[in-house]
């Protein structure tokens, strides 16, 4: 199978713009803080791997556009709060000032809640999913970004912020919950896209690549926070050894991490093989969620 990752960035990029292009009476300056931060770059990996799943299940790329788009605003407002002095106090993001640093703390706090909502307000109203199916998208995703998943992941990383390193298994798992959660629910929301009935062992092989992939992905990123430069991650190098953040190569040290990284992709490998999926856009995603320099 074919992928065209270029026509799928192409194709979230418009519709991420048919959804913003909206102004405010109320408060002009806060959908300015959304778009600013929402179609100002960013490597859209996360809506291309809805829309993959989607299209690797034999479903179209369009039916699976709004929940792409939604998963894209989560991730974005996840990291808007992300970058906040109250949090990882990032001044850069995707290359340019991050959202608190481009307008104010107030706006960059405000603009993320926006844009949490917006992500719920485009996938009810997905026009190409049946409705039951998108209330159970909708579930899927809350619980993938609650306390449970994204913000209580995130919540566990800044209580252990600047004490001592947790043990391993502790930051695998903290993994799981920040990052892994997203990812488990972008691949889920592309199979439901494809398959609203989908067979309940296909679903869970799915379930379990996206967490995987999730854990590589995550485990690379801490990797690249010491390895790379400023310039090419477009954001702050060093930023976790300078917060005293708990990170796989603080706690086992790079070589050790670069292994971890491989054996989860590993592991998703593995998953996508039982699905008889080894080739076409969801190995090639998998592949780019490891092997990026960004
Ligand atoms: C950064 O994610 C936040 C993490 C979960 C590590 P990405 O590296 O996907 O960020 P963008 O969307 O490309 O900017
Ligand atoms: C953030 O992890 C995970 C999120 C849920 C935003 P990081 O704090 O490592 O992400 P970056 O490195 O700032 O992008
Ligand atoms: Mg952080
Ligand atoms: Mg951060
Ligand atoms: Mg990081």
């Amino acid at each position: 199978m074919t992928f065209d990752r270029a026509k799928f960035a192409h194709a979230i990029e418009t519709v991420l713009e048919s959804h913003l292009n909206r102004s405010s009476d109320i408060a002009p300056h806060l959908v300015e803080a959304m778009r600013y931060m929402a179609l100002g770059g960013g490597k859209r990996l996360r809506p291309a791997i809805v829309c993959g799943t989607c299209v690797a299940l034999g479903g179209s790329m369009e039916a699976a556009l709004d929940p792409a788009a939604a998963v894209e605003y989560l991730h974005t407002y996840s990291l808007i709060h992300d970058d906040l002095p109250a949090m990882d106090d990032d001044d850069l993001r995707r290359g340019r000032p991050s959202c608190h640093a481009a307008f104010d703390e107030a706006t960059a706090i405000l603009a993320g809640d926006a844009m949490q909502a917006l992500a719920f307000e485009v996938l009810a109203a997905a026009g190409l999913v049946p409705p039951a199916t998108r209330v159970r998208m909708m579930q899927l995703l809350a619980s993938a970004v609650g306390c449970e998943g994204m913000v209580g992941g995130q919540a566990l990383d800044i209580v252990a912020t600047g004490g001592e390193i947790l043990r391993i298994d502790r930051i695998v798992q903290m993994h799981a919950a920040k990052t892994g959660a997203l990812f488990r629910a972008s691949v889920q929301l592309g199979g439901l896209a494809a398959e609203p009935n989908i067979d309940e062992v296909r679903f869970q092989a799915l379930t379990a690549f996206g967490e995987s992939m999730g854990s590589a992905f995550q485990i690379v990123d801490d990797i690249l926070d010491v390895t790379q430069s400023s310039e090419t991650l477009g954001k702050n190098a060093g930023s976790d050894e300078e917060q005293g953040k708990n990170t796989v190569p603080a706690a086992v040290g790079l070589n050790r991490a670069r292994a971890m990284a491989t054996e989860a992709h590993e592991r998703a490998l593995s998953h996508l093989a039982s699905l008889g999926l080894s080739d076409g856009p969801l190995r090639e995603l998998a592949d780019e969620a490891v092997n990026r320099v960004s």
